[in-house]
């Protein structure tokens, strides 16, 4: 299995993945935010990883920024979305391309990395409830419980609360 960046010759099998490995009701919106992410240049940048095996794309994973706007010292991103083939799950794929992409934000200098779902999954990373309870989220979360952070940096999380405002991309309701 080998992570790369992917490009946009990668929207339609990163579309194939989110369909055949979320729900049916949720698959159109997260496919379309994946790609969505891949299209749309910000800055910073958006980062797009793929997880391959025998050249064939099996898995995938967006990290974009967010800006906080009462500490704009502090350097954020979200990860959004996630998906591995239903076929290659349980192998690892999903961890190594978490991991992969808290590698490179660390490097980049990155302190905070946010996420919303399942904390039994996220939980595995390290990523908790109490270092996410001071960065409000966009909209009211359905599941606040599942709306987590990593520092990645010395920096502690927020004392008070902070607003969080994300790519376009992620700026509507129906993806949170
Ligand atoms: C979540 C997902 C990306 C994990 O990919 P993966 O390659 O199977 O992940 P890993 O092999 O690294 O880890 C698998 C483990 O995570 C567990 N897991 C997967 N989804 C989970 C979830 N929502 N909650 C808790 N545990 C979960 C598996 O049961 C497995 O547990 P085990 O190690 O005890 O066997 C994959 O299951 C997937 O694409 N799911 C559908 C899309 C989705 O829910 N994405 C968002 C994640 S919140």
């Amino acid at each position: 299995m080998a992570i790369r960046t992917a490009t946009d010759l990668d929207q339609n099998k990163i579309h194939r993945i989110y369909r055949s490995a979320f729900p049916k009701e949720e698959r159109e919106v997260v496919a379309q935010l994946a790609v969505n992410l891949l299209r749309q240049n910000t800055t910073p940048s958006t980062l797009s990883f793929v997880a391959e095996i025998e050249d064939s794309i099996t898995g995938h994973i967006a990290f974009s920024p967010i800006t906080l706007t009462e500490d704009r010292n502090c350097k954020g991103y979200i990860l959004a979305p996630l998906a591995v083939d239903p076929n290659d799950q349980k192998q690892g794929i999903g961890s190594q391309l978490v991991q992969h992409g808290i590698q490179q934000l660390s490097q980049l200098g990155i302190d905070i990395l946010l996420v919303y779902g399942d904390p039994k999954y996220y939980g595995r990373f390290s990523f908790n409830e109490a270092t996410a309870k001071n960065y409000s989220p966009p909209y009211k979360l359905e599941y606040p419980f599942g709306w987590q952070g990593l520092m990645l940096s010395d920096l502690p999380p927020a004392k008070s609360p902070v607003q969080i405002t994300c790519v376009p991309a992620l700026s509507d309701p129906a993806m949170w």
